[in-house]
This record gives C-alpha cells, sequence and structure tokens, in this order.
C-alpha cells in the first residue's frame, strides 16, 4: 500500500491551493454576506480546468484521476465552499453524468462546452416532495414522439440561474416506478423554462441556489441521456461520484477551520499563556486533527476505488457520511476555541460552520448514507 501523492498530485493541489488563496480568499466574506456568487472566479476557474478535472482531453477536459479532483476540491473549499459545489456539481454530477452516459452527439454538442469552461450546468433532482425519497418524482416528461413535454418543478437547485443546461430528472411512466424515470438535457433558453425564486440560505450563500419551474417545456428526444426508464440509475450512479465531491468539500471546510484555530490557539492568551498550552484546547486540536486524517483517509479509498473502476458505493456513502459529520463538529469547536472571535464574521470560522452544515444534507443527508451503508453491511 501506498500512501504517498504523485508530483502531479502534489502539482495540482498546489495549483488549487494558490488559486483560493489569491483569486477566492478576497472578498469571501463579502459574497458571503451579500449572497454573491463568485461568478468572476468561477469563470477563471472554467479557464483553468477546475471544472472539468476529470474529463477526457479529447472532449476538451483535464483527464485527471479522482484523487486530483479530491486534492483540487479540498483546497477550493478549505477557503470558499460556495465556489466549491459550483465546483462539485459540474464536475461529479455534470460533465461525468454526461461523459458517462451520453450519446458521442451529446458529448460534441455540450460536454465540449462545459470542459472549456463555456459553460456550467445543474443536476436537477430534487423537487418539493421528492428530497430523500428521489423515485417520487412528480415532474413529468410525456412522450409525444420525436420529443417530450415536461413540466414540473424542481427545488433547492445549485447553478439553478447560472447553469446553461440542466440534466432534469422527470416521471415518463409512473406506472412502472422508479423504472418509468427519464434523465434529459434541457438547455436554459427552451420555452416555457423559467428559473424560480432564489433561496436565502443559512450557508454556502456565494451559491446560487433556485427553483426550477417547467411549463410545457418541450424537449427533443435525442436529449434523453440513456435508454428508455434509465433516468434513476443515473441518478443514483451520478450521486454516489457526486458524494466523493461533497466529502471533499465537507475536509476542506474542516481543514480551513481548523488552520485557523490552530493559528489563533498560538497566538490568543488567557491566564498567563497561549490558549493552546492548554489542555482544553490542546485535547481540542488533537481530536480536530484526528477525525480530519479520517476523513481523509476514507475519501481517498473512495476516490481510488473510482479510479480503479471498482463500485464505490459504499465506500463514497462512508466518505461523504463521515466527513460531514466531522466537519460540522470541528467547524464547531473551531468557533469555540475563537470563543467571541470565533461569532463574528471577520474570524471566517463562523461561515465556515455555517457552510458545514449543508454537507450533512446535500447529495443525500447523512441519514441517507446510513441507509447506503447499512444496506450494504446487511447484504453482506
Ligand atoms: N447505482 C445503481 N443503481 C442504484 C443505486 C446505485 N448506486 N442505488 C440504487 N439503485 C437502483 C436499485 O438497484 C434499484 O433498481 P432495481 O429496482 O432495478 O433493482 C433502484 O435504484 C431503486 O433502489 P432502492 O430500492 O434502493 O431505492 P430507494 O427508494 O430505497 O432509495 C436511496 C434509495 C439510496 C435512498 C435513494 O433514494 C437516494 O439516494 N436518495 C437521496 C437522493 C439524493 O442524494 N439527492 C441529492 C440531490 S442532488 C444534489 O443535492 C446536488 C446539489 O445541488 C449539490
Amino acid at each position: 500500500m501506498d500512501f504517498s501523492l504523485t508530483e502531479e498530485h502534489i502539482m495540482i493541489r498546489d495549483a488549487a491551493r494558490d488559486f483560493a488563496q489569491t483569486e477566492l480568499l478576497p472578498g469571501v466574506i463579502e459574497r458571503d454576506e451579500n449572497e454573491e456568487f463568485p461568478a468572476e472566479q468561477i469563470k477563471k476557474m472554467g479557464e483553468l480546468g477546475f471544472l472539468s478535472m476529470m474529463v477526457d482531453p479529447k472532449y476538451g477536459g483535464g483527464g485527471m484521476d479522482a484523487i486530483s479532483y479530491v486534492l483540487a476540491m479540498t483546497e477550493i473549499s478549505k477557503v470558499d465552499a460556495s465556489a466549491a459545489v459550483v465546483m462539485s456539481v459540474n464536475n461529479s454530477l455534470v460533465c461525468w453524468g454526461l461523459e458517462t452516459y451520453g450519446t458521442e452527439e451529446q458529448k460534441q454538442k455540450y460536454l465540449t462546452r462545459l470542459a472549456k469552461g463555456e459553460m456550467i450546468g445543474s443536476f436537477a433532482l430534487s423537487e418539493p416532495e421528492a428530497g430523500s425519497d428521489a423515485t417520487k418524482q412528480r415532474t413529468r416528461a410525456e412522450d409525444k414522439g420525436d420529443y417530450y413535454l415536461i413540466n414540473g418543478t424542481k427545488n433547492w437547485i445549485t447553478n439553478g440561474r447560472t447553469a446553461a443546461i440542466h440534466l432534469v430528472i422527470a416521471h415518463t411512466h409512473p406506472e412502472k416506478g422508479h423504472h418509468g424515470i427519464n434523465a434529459f438535457i434541457v438547455e436554459k433558453d427552451t420555452e416555457g423554462f423559467v428559473v424560480g425564486t432564489k433561496e436565502r440560505k443559512l450557508g454556502i450563500r456565494g451559491s446560487d441556489t433556485h427553483s426550477l419551474l417547467f411549463t410545457d417545456v418541450k424537449v427533443p428526444k435525442e436529449n434523453r441521456i440513456g435508454e428508455d426508464g434509465f433516468g434513476f440509475k443515473f441518478a443514483m450512479k451520478t450521486l454516489a461520484g457526486g458524494r466523493i465531491g461533497i466529502a471533499a468539500q465537507a475536509l476542506g471546510i474542516a481543514s480551513g477551520a481548523y488552520e485557523r484555530a490552530l493559528q489563533y490557539s498560538k497566538e490568543r492568551k488567557a491566564f498567563g499563556k497561549e490558549i493552546s498550552k492548554h489542555q482544553a484546547i490542546a485535547f481540542k486540536l488533537a481530536d480536530m486533527k484526528t477525525k480530519i486524517e479520517a476523513a481523509g483517509h476514507l475519501i481517498m479509498k473512495a476516490a481510488w476505488d473510482k479510479d480503479q473502476h471498482n463500485n464505490y458505493d459504499l465506500s463514497s456513502a462512508l466518505a461523504k457520511y463521515y466527513a460531514a459529520e466531522m466537519a460540522m463538529w470541528v467547524t464547531t469547536e473551531a468557533v469555540q476555541i475563537h470563543g467571541g472571535y470565533g461569532y463574528v464574521k471577520e474570524y471566517h470560522v463562523e461561515r465556515m460552520m455555517r457552510d458545514a452544515k449543508i454537507t450533512q444534507i446535500y447529495e443525500g443527508t447523512s441519514e441517507i448514507q446510513q441507509i447506503v451503508i447499512s444496506r450494504s453491511i446487511l447484504r453482506d
């Protein structure tokens, strides 16, 4: 077993770290405060290839492995979790979903533009009444011969306003249950498609999360992804990889908060010495470090499984579950170590604590990961 990173991995990690420090750190507090999408920064991330890292170079992507992606995601998330979720959705869900299951024509038309950073996409699965229970899609895609007619509403969609294409999950044959679900590529300018309300959120306030409304939206047949009825499997397969990205986001948020808490604890004095010299704080730091390392190993294992073409349903759920819980705990402790300073915006850790919360909710709540994990244990 070899835990060392390759030279290329180190180069990618360092490039992402530099980008995060020089381009994302300035203004991150203000963007959070003003709920401002990091448009300029996302454009640069696209130009630098951070939004299509694993896409085959023949479509214009970086051709990198999942380990590189995890390293870059972690570095970006240490600084700006809002930019990181845009990166995660575009890489793991949109690009990967299209590259793995799209037709050559779909790849030439959409993936090549995603890979060049000319546009970003969204993954529209969640609905007002179909969050965790994703089979209960109410959005309908009626088969009209050479096109589908989509009607319905999607909720909490990351990149909702900025995406040029949306991967939309909808029911075509409700009588067939989840076997009647399809996935479609819907262009944002299609008649009948409207971007709805922007969500006012606790965290990741810089990302644009919207509802999407579909009224008699005509989608050509060639925009369906996979065979008729493949939509639910498409969503599940894609989300398994997405969970590695979100786990890396959680790891990054936790690591960012830990690094700040560590630094602060060496500077701040109380009762005659630096607070890091008090066991109450030193033990907290030890626990934070241990949990961060453990999450890092679970995530790398899941990324490695993906790179080896092993099944990664279980390893991605383990990584996402543990990393999200860990991030919530670590960021809360980072605020605690900062005391009163931790509660104000200038010290970053309160934002990180708010940002960490979403990692326990999206791309499958912690309870959904527990379902995936427990089913796997009980099946074996
Ligand atoms: N790969 C392939 N197929 C899979 C699969 C996987 N990982 N997981 C399930 N399936 C298949 C099953 O084999 C089954 O197919 P068959 O009937 O042909 O055997 C079918 O899907 C249904 O499976 P289940 O009976 O296990 O389905 P379930 O209703 O019990 O639910 C679940 C399974 C894991 C709980 C699933 O509903 C789930 O993952 N829910 C969470 C949804 C989610 O993650 N939403 C995130 C929204 S996207 C987002 O957040 C993006 C963002 O903006 C950041």
